[in-house]
């Protein structure tokens, strides 16, 4: 299956990839990991990438396409894979749908997990990570707001978006997320 997951900084999106990784015996593709991976290495992606990054701004779309075309290239990626954080522009969407009509390998699913802003901010506050700033965590709620959110609505004309409730614990969740599969599995 190839499904990719939308929703803002903190929604859990990473926490219920996981599972679903597991679930579905495909590797989770995150943009984030990725471009943290290329920082720690200081390779010119990293490089160009971290001004971006620690601001709380979305990297430039060239930059992680090629990141993502790159990882989907690789063998585990032949029969799925779960995008955590990609697409999050209406020109990543594009080249997304690109790419996989060229493999002839259609989306199945785009699951938007919603948390409201008051959980969002206790849960970023609660974990501590680099760019979990304050100012940086406004940031890129801002940027989400702008650019990421309306993007779904692409996803919605298509017909492959499912809104998720995510508040609850992660177990509530991802049950959640496991109707929705099964929905679009059947
Ligand atoms: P990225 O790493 O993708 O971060 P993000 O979208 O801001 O999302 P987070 O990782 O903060 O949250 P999450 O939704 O994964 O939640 P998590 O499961 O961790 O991106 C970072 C930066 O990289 C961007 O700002 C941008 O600069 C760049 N970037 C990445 N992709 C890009 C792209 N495609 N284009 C351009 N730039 C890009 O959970 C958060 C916390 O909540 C954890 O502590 C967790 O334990 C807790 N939690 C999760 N679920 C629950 C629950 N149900 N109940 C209680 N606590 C929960």
């Amino acid at each position: 299956m190839r499904i990719v997951l939308i929703g803002p900084p903190g929604a859990g999106k990473g926490t219920q990839a996981k599972r679903l990784t597991e679930l579905l015996g495909v590797p989770h593709l995150s943009t984030g990991d990725m471009l943290r991976d290329a920082m720690r290495k200081g390779t010119e992606a990293g490089q160009q990438a971290a001004p971006f990054m620690k601001t709380g701004r979305l990297v430039p779309d060239d930059l992680v396409h090629q990141l993502v075309l790159e990882r989907v290239a690789q063998a585990d990626c032949a029969n799925g894979y779960l995008l955590d954080g990609f697409p999050r522009t209406a020109a990543q969407a594009i080249m997304l749908d690109k790419m996989l009509a060229e493999r002839k390998t259609p989306l199945d699913l785009a699951v938007l997990i919603q948390v409201p802003k008051d959980v969002l901010l206790e849960r970023l506050a609660g974990r501590g990570r680099q760019d979990d700033d304050e100012l940086v965590i406004v940031k890129r709620l801002e940027q989400y707001d702008e650019l990421t959110h309306p993007m779904a609505a692409y996803y919605q004309g298509r017909g492959t978006l499912r809104e998720i409730d995510g508040l609850g614990s992660p177990e509530e969740v991802f049950a959640r997320i496991e109707t929705e599969l099964n929905g679009a599995r059947h």
